[in-house]
């Protein structure tokens, strides 16, 4: 499974331990930036990931901001992009289950770094349930393509 992180200055020190950390889980992972402490503006990373995933490069995506609020409401505005802004793994797994979420953007200023490895593995194993969930993702696409 492919996957692509990104973060702004807020989320990026937890980013870089969540990537080396992945790889030796033996995932495939592609990191975006940012690269430092900096000060950048959050729409930017939410974008460059999202755009990973809208264009299938990457299966998932696992975006961070000092909230986790910013850079995932910036990771929807892409079409096709499902992502769930998550504080513990029962709503990582939900975001699988009934929402086919695509991506999740997390709290490096709110969330430990247990708790981060706890929900992305629940993110990276749990499939869609499918059924009477697909029709109301349906309906999303239907929101996105209408814009109101
Ligand atoms: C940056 O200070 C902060 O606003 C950002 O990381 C994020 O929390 C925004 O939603």
């Amino acid at each position: 499974m492919k996957i692509v992180l990104a973060a702004d200055h807020g989320g990026y020190e937890r980013k870089n331990v969540i990537r080396d950390w992945l790889e030796e889980e033996g995932y495939q992972v592609e990191d975006l930036g940012t690269h430092s402490s900096e000060s950048v503006d959050y729409p930017e990373y939410g974008r460059k990931a999202a755009r990973r995933v809208q264009e299938g490069q990457a299966d998932r995506g696992i975006i961070f901001c000092g909230s986790g609020i910013g850079i995932g409401i910036a990771a929807n505005r892409l079409k096709g992009i499902r992502c769930a802004n998550v504080y513990e793994p029962y709503s990582a797994q939900l975001s699988r289950q009934h929402n086919n979420a695509n991506m999740i953007s997390l709290g490096a200023r709110i969330i430990g770094e247990d708790m981060t490895k706890e929900i992305i593995k629940v993110f990276l194993t749990t499939e869609f349930e499918g059924g009477r969930h697909q029709r109301r993702v349906d309906k999303l696409d239907d929101l996105e393509e209408r814009g109101r």
